[in-house]
């Protein structure tokens, strides 16, 4: 019998498995270029009236505990920003704030699932809803992001595989649908009548749904962002965001969730949830400060936050130019959230697999990219578009070298 439990062995981050190779390389005094995480706050920094505000809540001292379910300024922040943004009337007793949508998942998950309850997750997926939820005893219902339809979801399919559980009496132990919009990995930005579809989907299956909409205001290329919020009006839903990538703070690991519905489910999960928070004691005080003047202050947001998607648009747009001149790929060019996920024609190319493709980029090329596979879709590859854009333009280059260098 193993020392370490069953339920650890669920947990496990494809995205940073190549860190000691990374690191070993590194040793040997080699750069390794890093186009796998996510980090918005690595590239651009964090702006300074944020910033002021941590360092000014600091001074003032407010180094103590805070109210379990974030500070009173935070939750009200965060519900003028719903109401404001997507009209979603939630008040600060409806908004938890979480140690990031990380500890969100976790509390939703510990709070809901049962040993051999299920949950809706479409693939390709955010890794960490996989391994939350198996780690708690649940197994996922595969949706699916369809790229053939630029990653729409398969309603067919998903319409097919409730109805499968419904008949089998089971439809009441599938106990939430998880939504990411816009998409990690793919880029995509659901339209309002997509969200509209799922919305029917939940609710006649009564499925609560989740949205994962932490890159909400990261969209461009023409797209429109439409929050669940303003969809599922009667449906029992929760919302998650956070200050990560829209406020360009990951490591101040701050998120919230929001329950614009008072339905007796909603409130049953958020009176749950609470007691989680109050295990837990308190989150990073000053960094909620912070965070409550991020939102706040308007002015300086809406600055910041066109600056930075402004340029990674401009990214995005360079790094799947570059990536469309090779035929050995295909890639279905992103308008939201700031990553790039390209199908490698396994026919045309000398790879076992896609593990192969990104152990070969890393050993030759020195760059860290994400296997597709560790996303739940096999032959396919993440980037993540953040670099600069001459470093960008190196390393996607190189990236194409090595295509057309193992071409057949
Ligand atoms: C879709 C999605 N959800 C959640 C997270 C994690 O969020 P947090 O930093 O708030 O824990 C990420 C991070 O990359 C993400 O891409």
């Amino acid at each position: 019998m193993s020392f370490i439990s069953k339920r650890s062995s669920f947990v496990y981050n494809p995205i940073l498995e190549e860190d000691y190779e990374a690191a070993k390389l590194a040793k040997r005094g080699i750069e390794v270029m890093k186009l796998n995480r996510g980090d918005p706050a690595y590239y651009f920094p964090t702006p300074k009236y944020i910033i002021d505000a941590y360092v000014e809540a600091l001074r003032e001292g407010k180094t103590y505990y805070s109210d379990s379910a974030g500070v009173r300024e935070l939750r009200e922040a965060v519900a003028g920003r719903y109401n404001r943004m997507y009209n979603v009337s939630a008040s600060p007793e409806n908004i938890i704030a979480t140690a990031g949508i990380s500890e969100g998942l976790a509390f939703i998950n510990s709070a809901l699932i049962e040993n051999g309850d299920r949950a809706v997750i479409f693939k390709p997926y955010y890794v960490q809803y996989i391994t939350n939820l198996m780690e708690y005893g649940g197994r996922p219902v595969f949706g699916i992001y369809d790229e053939k339809d630029e990653w729409n979801i398969h309603f067919d399919h998903i319409r097919g595989e409730l109805k499968k559980i419904r008949r089998a009496g089971k439809i009441n132990r599938v106990k939430y649908m998880i939504l990411t919009n816009p998409n990690n990995p793919t880029g995509t930005v659901l339209r309002r009548k997509a969200l509209e579809e799922i919305v029917d989907i939940a609710n006649e299956n009564d499925i609560v749904l989740v949205s994962d909409e932490i890159y909400d205001e990261i969209v461009y290329n023409g797209a429109h962002f439409t929050s669940i919020g303003q969809v599922a009006k009667g449906v029992s839903h929760i919302i998650l965001h956070g200050a990560s990538k829209v406020f360009d703070a990951t490591g101040f690991r701050l998120g919230y969730m929001v329950f614009p519905e008072q339905d007796k489910k909603s409130m049953s999960i958020r009176d749950k949830i609470l007691d989680y928070a109050q295990m837990r004691l308190s989150l990073n005080t000053p960094a909620e400060y912070a965070l409550a003047e991020g939102i706040r202050n308007r002015k300086e947001h809406e600055r910041a936050i066109k600056g930075m998607v402004s340029s990674i648009e401009k990214r995005v747009n360079f790094a799947t130019d570059i990536l469309e001149r090779n035929d050995a790929v295909s890639v279905v060019r992103p308008k939201g959230a700031f990553y790039i996920l390209p199908k490698l024609k396994m026919a045309r190319l000398h790879f076992k697999d896609d593990k192969d493709f990104v152990n070969k980029v890393l050993e030759e090329e020195h760059i860290q990219i994400a296997r597709g596979s560790g996303f739940g879709i096999q032959d396919h590859f993440r980037i993540v578009a953040l670099a600069p854009e001459r470093e960008l333009e190196e390393a996607v280059g190189r990236i194409e070298a090595l295509l057309t260098k193992y071409s057949r």
